[in-house]
């Protein structure tokens, strides 16, 4: 890897694919320097694999094992080879449901990160725009951490802030939080990109 190259990135989500589809928009009109190599997904259909289709990445479903909450240590070598292969350098968690466990986490260290939206610390786990809410919070937002084996809990790289508006329902400030993701990931995978703050 050196500078100038574009950074060669590995997806994993579980769901609709919204900050893929940002960060290949980014790519494509904003000249974010970095490629998407591969889309892995735990969910068969979900939609991040059709968006990682329709932007010619190799998409992979994998099959989870049987816990809901974490991967088999069997998937996650079979994901560590996907990304092997396709000399991924850093790893981007965009909505993956299930929790990282020590075989990815060796394979990349600090090469992993995650989006989430809240505030880190405030509000870790599932729904957390709803957390907020019943918090009764004036801001809220989203948050991108180096992924480490607690959930949620990764040394923080850059947040954003959104405003919680009076009225405002659990779908319409998730969908604002979103946005903002939509902005940040991208900005923060640019700045990987540009400064490569893990090359050797
Ligand atoms: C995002 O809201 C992210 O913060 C959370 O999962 C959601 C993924 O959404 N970790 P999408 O699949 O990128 O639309």
């Amino acid at each position: 890897m050196s500078a100038g190259e574009k950074l060669r990135l590995g997806v994993l989500g579980s769901g609709k694919g919204s900050n893929l589809e940002a960060i290949f928009r980014a790519i494509h009109e904003r000249h974010l320097p970095a490629e998407v190599k591969v889309v892995v997904s735990d969910v068969r259909d979900a939609g991040i694999l059709a968006i990682g289709r329709a932007h010619h990445a190799h998409t992979k479903y994998v099959y989870p094992g049987e816990s809901r909450a974490r991967l088999d240590r069997e998937t996650e070598r079979n994901i560590v080879n996907l990304l092997q292969q396709e000399h991924v350098e850093m790893v981007l968690l965009a909505g993956f449901m299930r929790i990282v466990g020590p075989v990815l986490l060796a394979a990349f260290p600090r090469r992993i990160i995650n989006i989430h939206p809240s505030l880190l610390p405030e509000h870790r786990g599932l729904r957390a725009w709803e957390q907020a809410l019943a918090a009764g919070d004036g801001v809220a937002g989203c948050t991108v951490h180096y992924v480490e084996e607690g959930v949620d809990t990764g040394e923080i790289i850059a947040q954003a802030e959104v405003d919680v508006l009076p009225g405002d329902s659990p779908e319409v400030l998730h969908a604002r939080i979103q946005e903002a993701e939509h902005v940040l990931y991208p900005e923060v995978i640019d700045f990987f990109a540009r400064e490569r703050p893990f090359a050797v």
